[in-house]
């Protein structure tokens, strides 16, 4: 799999990654709303509903960002919910979410890498992932962490960009992702980079069949994907 990296730099994928998240930081929800067109949230509400039947008392919000994804889990009343990321400048905005939400007790983010997780093994009744996969250094080491923690019987969650099949779906979504995404990420954001590197990611993501395909030769159970709006994006599903 071909690496793409944000600034194509010496430092590893990770660091790179992290200093973009943390640069973006203060304009990541606002840009998240307009380039999407709101589209994000329903993307999420979708894939905590499918958690529903399952009732999970413990979660973990494995690249929580600004706690999108963490927030919208707490409406499945579970007893605890973690988030985790390695960018403390997204997490600062996710806190301070929280907090206005009068979560903090329900949820905590704390720094960590899914790569090299620390937390407890088998612990976990539901993983989500939003758009945090795509951005792993090595994702199926990655992966095989979230497996680790997740207890037997337990559910992931992934959310992730795809690239449609539909040709005309498809020369629209590039020209949007390829210029107007980059456009407007570079005067928000002020990182160059940043909203150039998101096409790139996505394009090198092994999506749809290609993850599932992952997923089970990882020993995950029951993978399946669903795509979302004409393709633009996937639910991922699977047991431990
Ligand atoms: C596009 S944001 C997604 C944030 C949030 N999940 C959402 O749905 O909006 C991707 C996040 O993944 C995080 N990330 C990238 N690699 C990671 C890793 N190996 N472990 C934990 N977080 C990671 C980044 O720091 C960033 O905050």
């Amino acid at each position: 799999m071909k690496i793409v990296t944000p600034y194509q730099t010496e430092e590893s994928k990770k660091e790179q990654v992290a200093q973009m998240f943390d640069n973006i930081a203060y304009r990541y929800d606002f840009l998240n709303s307009l380039l999407s067109l709101g589209i994000h949230k329903g993307w999420r509400k979708k894939c905590v509903k499918l958690l529903i039947p399952h009732k999970p008392k413990t979660i973990l919000d494995v690249a929580t960002g600004t706690a999108d994804f963490a927030m919208e889990c707490a409406k499945l009343k579970p007893k605890q919910i973690i988030g985790v990321d390695i960018s403390e400048g997204m997490m600062k905005f996710g806190r301070e979410k929280i907090k206005k939400a009068q979560l903090e007790k329900l949820i905590t983010l704390e720094y960590g890498d899914a790569e090299t997780l620390t937390l407890a093994s088998d612990y976990f009744d539901a993983i989500v992932v939003g758009f945090g996969v795509r951005n792993f250094e090595n994702l199926e080491k990655g992966l095989v962490n979230l497996k680790r923690v997740l207890k037997p019987g337990g559910k992931l969650v992934v959310l992730e960009f795809s690239n449609p099949r539909n040709g005309f779906i498809k020369s629209l979504y590039y020209f949007y992702f390829n210029k107007v995404t980059p456009f407007i990420g570079r005067i928000f954001s002020k990182d160059v980079r940043a909203y150039t590197y998101l096409p790139e990611s996505v394009k090198a993501f092994p999506d749809n069949e290609k993850f599932v395909e992952i997923l089970d030769r990882l020993g995950f159970k029951d993978a399946a994907y669903q795509s979302l709006s004409f393709g633009i994006a996937a639910i991922y599903r699977a047991s431990k």
